[in-house]
């Protein structure tokens, strides 16, 4: 296993939309370890494969409270299918955006559809901190970012610091 390199703003990659997986092989299963690692490296709590540079819809996900009960997640080609109209609010952050954090409001619940490392068509209901996880690491595959649901202006601050930090790390 290997940790990727994590790609940040404003990297315009992460505005792409990923394709969907076609093949759901041991080359692919490889990638969802490396992705894992990396997640767990960062650490973060959730990944989207456009995060590590690679266009597929594809995620990594692991919700638990403790490193001794690890639930590592992987979910290929996710789609939500059903979201409920209770919301709930979550203070985000994202591993390609290191070191901002903003309360969002998303649905409580919702169902996704995926197939698993097996290449199974699977079904899960979620809600709590997993059902926002989903929500924001499916929102990377159509090159959505947490920050989108923020005001412009905020938006805006957000991006002009991270311009200014990749214009310093390329002097
Ligand atoms: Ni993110």
């Amino acid at each position: 296993m290997s940790i990727l390199p994590i790609v940040v703003i404003p990297d315009p990659i992460l505005r792409e939309p990923s394709k969907p997986v076609e093949r759901v092989d041991d080359s692919l299963r490889k990638f969802a370890d490396n992705m894992l690692e990396t997640m767990y490296d960062a650490p973060g709590v959730g990944l989207a494969a456009i995060q590590v540079a690679e266009p597929i819809r594809m995620l990594t996900v692991d919700v638990s409270e403790k490193e001794e009960e690890r639930q590592p997640q992987v979910f290929i080609n996710p789609k939500i299918v059903q979201v409920s109209d209770t919301p709930n609010v979550y203070e985000e952050g994202c591993l390609s955006i290191p070191d901002v954090y903003a309360e969002i409001e998303r649905p409580a619940e919702v169902t996704v559809e995926y197939l698993d490392l097996s290449g199974e068509q699977k079904t899960i209901k979620a809600d709590g901190l997993l059902a926002t996880v989903l929500q924001h690491e499916i929102d990377h595959l159509d090159g959505k970012l947490f920050i989108d649901y923020l005001s412009k202006l905020k938006r805006e601050m957000v991006i002009r610091k991270f311009k200014k930090l990749a214009k310093q790390r390329a002097i």
